[in-house]
């Protein structure tokens, strides 16, 4: 068994770079299962299918092209042979994951290839249903998370558009493994806490849990 490092929460909470510094630490991989729903979102959105389409979603996935792999220590997502970047923060991507992410099919599809990531090797994932779904079982989780505002001038820092309260809305009240802090996860809330003391907190965790 590798240890496997759950980290969740809602957007632009600063859970990606938080997660990638804290595998960087521990030399572990980085999985970024936000960006798996994304690739699917982006691959249906070129194929001109509606995301409220539930049943052409489904089938769609009979037949997806997408290769969920690894470059390096992080985990990539490959479409025809070329790997998949600017295109999953695309605003129209921003604006349909969610609705894709709610369909149960989806999410069976990607929690089995978010699990295959941890049969090798130790992992850093961080998502939305992670402690909660991916790994229940794991003594690792984590939920960070900040205040509405400081996420909204995060994102707005970043330059991107993002509706992260509409998303958060509908990621949360899903029925299908729904966005919430598992009940034996740490809270972290990052409102007043830079990206490093947000780091060294939970790798200190972590690392007081390994020994
Ligand atoms: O980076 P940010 O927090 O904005 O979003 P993300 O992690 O890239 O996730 C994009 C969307 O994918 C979320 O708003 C969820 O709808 C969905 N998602 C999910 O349902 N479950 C996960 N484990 C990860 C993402």
């Amino acid at each position: 068994m590798h240890p496997a490092i759950a980290i969740d929460g809602p957007a632009a909470s600063g859970k990606s770079t938080v997660a990638k510094r804290i595998a960087e630490r521990l030399g572990y991989t980085f999985i970024n299962t936000g960006a798996m729903y994304r690739a699917i979102t982006w691959y249906a959105l070129q194929q001109g299918i509606n995301p409220q389409d539930t049943s052409a979603v489904i089938e769609l996935l009979k037949s997806i092209p997408l290769k969920f792999g690894k470059e390096g220590s992080q985990s990539i997502v490959i479409c025809d042979g070329s790997i998949l970047k600017e295109q999953l923060t695309l605003p129209e991507v921003n604006d349909n994951v969610s609705v894709i992410a709610a369909i149960p099919e989806v999410r069976a599809l990607l929690v089995d290839k978010q699990r295959e990531y941890n049969l090798c090797e130790p992992v850093v994932m961080e998502g939305r249903d992670i402690g909660t779904v991916v790994f229940p079982n794991t003594k690792f989780k984590y939920f960070v998370t900040a205040s509405e505002e400081v996420r909204a001038a995060r994102r707005a820092a970043e330059g991107l558009t993002d509706s992260i309260a509409e998303r958060d809305k509908k990621d949360s009240s899903r029925a299908a493994s729904p966005l919430t802090q598992a009940k034996d996860a740490r809270l972290v809330d990052t409102s007043d806490m830079n990206i490093d003391q947000v780091v060294d907190l939970i790798t200190q965790d972590i690392q007081s849990k390994l020994a």
